[in-house]
C-alpha cells in the first residue's frame, strides 16, 4: 500500500469525467488499497480515484461504526439511480482545502455499482452514507461540492483560497 498525493482545486484533472472500469484485476485492488490508505492518512471519509489522478470510476467510502475499527468499502462504476428527500448538512472535501459549508443532498438514494471482482451491486443508502456516496460520485463526474453552493459563497471561497495559496508561495 502507498499513500498517494491528493490533487486539490483548482487542478483541472478534478474537472475531467472519469471512465468506466472494465478490468477487474490485482492492479485495481492495489489501487483501491492505496485509495483507502490515502483517505485515512488525510484523514477523510471518502475518496474518488480522480482525486489521486486516476481517471477511473472508483470510490472508497469509510463505513467505520462509532468506536469501531477503521473499515471501508469500495464501489466501482457507481451510479445513483434514484434519490428522494433532501437534507442540508456540513460538507468538506480533501480536494477543497480549508473549507466546509452546508450542502443540500438527497437523504436517501439507490445505487448500482460493482465490487472489486466485477460483481454487480444494488443497494439503498441513507443519511451520512448517502451523502458520502453522492459527494464521491460527483467527483467521478468532474463535480465538486462548491459547485452546489451559491455563486457568492463560491466567490468568497475563491478569494480565501487565493490568499492561502499566496501565503504558501
Ligand atoms: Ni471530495
Amino acid at each position: 500500500m502507498a499513500i498517494r498525493t491528493i490533487l486539490t482545486y483548482p487542478n483541472p484533472i478534478l474537472r475531467q469525467k472519469t471512465g468506466k472500469v472494465t478490468t477487474f484485476d490485482e492492479e485495481l485492488k492495489k489501487l483501491a488499497d492505496d485509495m483507502a490508505e490515502t483517505m485515512y492518512d488525510a484523514p477523510g471519509i471518502g475518496l474518488a480515484a480522480n482525486q489521486i489522478g486516476v481517471p477511473q470510476q472508483i470510490i472508497v467510502v469509510d463505513i467505520t461504526e462509532p468506536d469501531g475499527d477503521k473499515e471501508f468499502t469500495v464501489f466501482v462504476n457507481p451510479v445513483i439511480s434514484e434519490g428522494e428527500g433532501s437534507v442540508t448538512d456540513e460538507e468538506g472535501c480533501l480536494s477543497v482545502v480549508e473549507y466546509t459549508t452546508q450542502v443540500k443532498r438527497f437523504r436517501k438514494i439507490k445505487v448500482t455499482a460493482q465490487d472489486l471482482d466485477g460483481n454487480p451491486l444494488e443497494f439503498e443508502a441513507e443519511d451520512r452514507f448517502a451523502r458520502i456516496i453522492q459527494h464521491e460520485v460527483d467527483h467521478l463526474l468532474g463535480k465538486l461540492f462548491i459547485d452546489r453552493i451559491s455563486s457568492l459563497k463560491r466567490k468568497l471561497y475563491k478569494k480565501k483560497l487565493k490568499k492561502i495559496l499566496k501565503s504558501q508561495a
